[in-house]
Order: C-alpha cells, then structure tokens, then sequence
C-alpha cells in the first residue's frame, strides 16, 4: 500500500526532529514493504516568515489530501504575542485541529524501566496513564472572548463552554481507550466552581452507563494536579476539557522522565488525524542536532497504529526505541552518568539499526 504523510515540520527543532522520524518510517516501509509518501505543510512561524501568515491559505486542503499528519513544533520567541492573530504560530496548530476536526488528542504518558532514573518523583516507578484532552472546543475556542478597554481599563475575557455532544463524543473515546487498558476513568473538572463543569460531569456519567466494565471517578483539577505528583500510578485514562488537558498533560511528561519523549495523536471521526510529540519547538537547543527525536518517532508508532491500523508495525518502532535505551544511548534531556549520548541523527540511526 502507498501512503501520503503530510509533513508539518514547523519551527524550531521541529524540522529536525520530524527528520529523523521520516527515516525511521521509511526503514518500517522498506521492512514491511509498505510505501510512504511525503507532502510538505508550510505552517506557524516558519510560514510567517514566508508568507506572513502562520496558517496560510489551503494548509487544511493540503492535509485533507494526505492519510495522516506528522508535525513537529510550531512557535519560538522570535513571534512573540502579536494581537494580529495571523501572525501568531499557535493560531495555526489550533486552526487545524479546528479545520481537520480533531477533538480527541490522546497522550499517553508511561515511565519506561529504562527511564526509571529519570523519574523526579521518589518512589513511583509504575506510571502508565494516558490523557484523553478534548482539544476542538472549551476556552480555547468559546466565544465570546475578545479584549477591549473597559471603563478604562485594559480588559480580557474568554468563554468556557461545551455542549453535551462535545462532552459525550470524547467520553466515549476515553471509555473505549480504558477499555483496551486498565478499564479505569478519571474524569477531570472544576465542577466545585464552574457551571460548565457540571455539565461536564453530568454527562460524562450518562456515558458510563454504557460502559459497566469500566471504573469511572471524578477529580476536581486541582487535585488532580496533586495526585499526579503524588502517586501517578493510581491512573489509567484520565479524560478532561482543553485547558486542564493542556496542562495536566505537561505535568504527566515530566514525570515520566522528559517531555522529550512522549507522542501524541489527534484524531477525528475521518481522515487524516494528526500526530506529534508533545514537546514545544524548544528555539533554545534548534539547529545544533541535541534535540530528542524519540517523542517524534513514537508519534509515527501512534500514527502507524491509529491511522493504519499497523499494531506490528508501531510495536516494532516502540521495541527498538526501548532497545536503544536499554542500551544507554540518551539525548541531552535524558543524559545520565555512564551512559552515551547521543545528537539528534545519532539517536534516529540507532533506532533504524535496532528495529
Ligand atoms: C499543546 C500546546 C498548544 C496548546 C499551544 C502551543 C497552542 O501547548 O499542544 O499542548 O495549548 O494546545
Ligand atoms: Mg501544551
């Protein structure tokens, strides 16, 4: 079979982790005898350079042609805040997510043995837990939202809002996620405080009910935020709106021993879905091969398992970047004493002669 992959490699490092990603794809083709075909996005700061606009015209059309989406990070510093929202990076990633109708971004987030050190929390060594973020609706896209003077006085303003369908359609997937693991719900809300939280959980309870063989519960995010330092282990899918998702999300990476190394998959009810790591474009360390290309790769491992249904396939890149660590070989973000580091190209490679 041929395959068409859009490639988003955006800003940062992400053109060079999405590099080494491309690689290990091809090699899985070339194993497994599948052919995959490439397709550049132009897309967030990159594009505003080129175009002046971060989300330029057909960027979605583009992708629609495609199977699937591979990106890599868009933004840096060098866009700032500009209230032009053309010209601001993050525009487009939530444009696109918007356009492809990507509401459920999954994240997985598990301590790897090999990692295990790099764990900052004392003694949980059993952190298997995966983020069921809502990601097409709630304050990041409710209206009104706006900023204006008000009774002179700089004023902003943003809308939390979701509807039961909204709310309904990523309940199900969380269920369904839980079930192909540790049949075990959390749902995360504000319900103490926020009216739209109880909603939320209202009907994310109705949903349950079709799901009997699944354990649901309910964390304020608060306390959620807590628990996840305290004892991770106690989760299984936790399942929560845009914004909590966005942050609990970052709290699950690092603990899990660097935000370098977790995938992520934004999938819709068609074609194509998106997938990427969950780590920002990091302008710090762009461009001088020291950045972590295994939260890439491991995107491509969701791509290939969500997108076209290839278990053996992702198993066989997730194995070799277990390998590779079991091995020693680390970037920078996950360097320990005596073990051997490695640059940006250098990590791709091993994995290529580890699958
Ligand atoms: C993420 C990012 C984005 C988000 C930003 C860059 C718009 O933090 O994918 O988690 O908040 O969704
Ligand atoms: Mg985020």
């Amino acid at each position: 079979m041929n395959y068409k992959i859009a490639l988003i490699k955006g800003d940062g490092i992400g053109p060079e982790v999405v590099g080494e990603a491309v690689k290990v794809m091809d090699a899985i083709g070339a194993k497994f005898g599948h052919t995959f075909e490439y397709v550049d996005v132009l897309m967030g700061g990159c594009a505003i350079d080129a175009v002046g606009k971060s989300y330029p015209e057909g960027t979605a059309e583009k992708c629609k042609e495609c199977d699937a989406v591979l990106l890599g990070a868009v933004g840096g510093p060098k866009w700032g805040h500009s209230t032009d929202p053309d010209k601001r990076p993050e525009t487009a990633l939530l444009s696109i997510r918007k356009d492809l109708g990507l509401y459920a971004n999954l994240r997985p987030a598990a301590l790897r043995p090999a990692l295990a050190e790099s764990c900052p929390l004392k003694n949980d060594k059993n952190i298997d837990l995966m983020i069921v973020r809502e990601l097409t609706g709630g304050i990041y896209f409710g209206k009104p939202a706006g900023t204006e003077v008000r009774d002179g006085k700089r004023t902003g303003w943003n809308t939390m809002i979701y509807n039961e369908d909204e709310i309904a359609r990523i309940a199900h997937v969380a269920f369904q996620a839980a079930q192909k693991r540790r049949k075990k719900v959390c749902s995360v809300d504000k319900a103490n405080v926020l009216d739209v939280s109880r909603v939320w959980r209202e009907v994310v309870i109705e949903v349950s009910r079709q799901y009997p063989d699944v354990e649901l519960s309910h964390l304020y995010v608060d306390n959620a935020a807590m628990q996840l330092v305290r004892d991770p282990s106690q989760f299984d899918v936790i399942v929560t709106g845009n914004l909590f998702g966005d942050i609990l999300s970052d709290e699950a990476s690092v603990i899990t021993g660097s935000i370098g190394m977790l995938p992520s998959a934004s999938l819709g009810s068609s074609r194509p879905g998106l997938f990427e790591p969950i780590h920002g474009s990091a302008p710090d360390i762009a461009g001088q091969g020291k950045a972590n290309p295994l939260a890439t790769i491991l995107s491509i491992a969701m791509m290939l398992r969500h997108a076209f249904d290839m278990g053996t396939e992702a198993e066989a890149i997730e194995s070799a970047v277990h390998k590779t660590l079991q091995a020693g070989f680390r970037t920078g973000d996950i360097m320990e004493a005596g073990k051997t580091l490695l640059s940006t190209r250098e990590m791709g490679d091993k994995v290529i002669a580890n699958l």
